[in-house]
């Protein structure tokens, strides 16, 4: 088969980020710092590394500082230049250039269903990936995966991992067909299911790579729960129509909209950084040597 390769991405920012509240009140949930850099940062460059250049950022009210953060800063970089701070200097400029990102705001947080249909007109008649802007991937990143897989199969296809059935309850569950290796066959698909409800251990985990078929089956889905039009009941009405797969990534997912996990994830990633990871290290055996758990 022909490889069909996606162009663009949509990372939906737009939403409340309540439960990381108050922190949230007056600044975007997706631009909460994960080691040095902002966590929609590792979406775009997750994007950018899965071979996808034009992206669309999903914002809302209390989002100006994600377009900043993307954009130029002419004053930033003259002093930087005036300081010959070249490291500083080079990494401003490279995060500007990292691709074409392009903005639409959802007018109110209407589900991140609904916000995904913002990105209709821009996205038009191709499929694309879908990227949550509160959510890293990594080792490999599930975009580069999906895209892979996408190439093989043609069909909307979402990326999933096995969770501890205690947990289940937190997640969007898919029920599917094993097809071999890491492929599923979607057959239903159910948010945050109790435990006797839950079909698998499979949980969607924020990435997505979906044909433009999503919008039409979004625009025919009514609200759902919390009165929102969610996501996984726009793929159940999609998938009346069209097969859709489920792919097991291999890689780590950090949820960075709840505290425990953006620590976790912080943790993880600053021990791996070059810099700061060998002290960090030591900071850490020290503190649980020294602490009764
Ligand atoms: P979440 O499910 O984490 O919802 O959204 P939330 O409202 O942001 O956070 P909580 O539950 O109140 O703490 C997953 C992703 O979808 C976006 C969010 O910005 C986040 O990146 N989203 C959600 C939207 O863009 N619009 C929405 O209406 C809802």
């Amino acid at each position: 088969m022909a490889l069909k390769g996606i162009g663009k991405a949509v990372i939906p920012a737009a939403g409340l980020g309540t439960r990381f509240l108050p922190l949230t009140k007056a600044q975007p949930k997706e631009m909460i710092p994960v080691v040095d850099k902002p966590t929609i940062q590792y979406a775009v460059e997750e994007a950018v590394q899965s071979g996808i250049n034009d992206i669309l950022i999903i914002t809302g009210r209390g989002k100006r500082a994600i377009e900043d953060h993307f954009d130029r800063s002419f004053e930033l970089e003259a002093t930087l230049r005036e300081k010959n701070d070249l490291a500083n200097l080079a990494e401003l400029e490279s995060i500007a250039q990292l691709a074409e990102i392009h903005y639409i705001r959802q007018k109110h947080p209407a589900g991140l269903g609904h916000a995904i249909l913002c990105a209709a007109k821009h996205v038009g008649q191709e499929s694309f990936a879908v990227l949550l802007g509160d959510i890293i991937t990594d080792d490999p990143p599930s975009t580069c995966e999906l895209v892979e897989a996408y190439n093989d199969v043609g069909t909307s296809i979402i990326a999933v991992e096995q969770v501890p059935m205690e947990k289940i309850s937190s997640y969007g569950v898919i029920k599917g067909g094993h097809l071999g290796g890491g492929l599923y066959e979607v057959e239903d698909l159910i948010e945050k299911p109790s435990l006797d409800e839950a079909p698998s251990n499979l949980a969607v985990l924020g990435r997505y790579v979906l044909t433009p078929g999503i919008f039409a089956a979004l625009e025919r889905t009514p609200p759902g729960r919390g009165g929102e039009i969610q996501l996984t009941d726009g793929l159940k009405t999609l998938l009346d129509k069209e097969r859709i797969c489920a792919l097991e990534v291999t890689g780590r997912r950090f949820d960075i909209g709840n505290k425990l996990d953006w620590l976790k994830a912080t943790v993880e990633l600053a021990l791996a950084d070059e810099e700061i990871g060998p002290e960090l290290r030591e900071f850490l055996k020290e503190t649980v040597a020294c602490r009764e758990f």
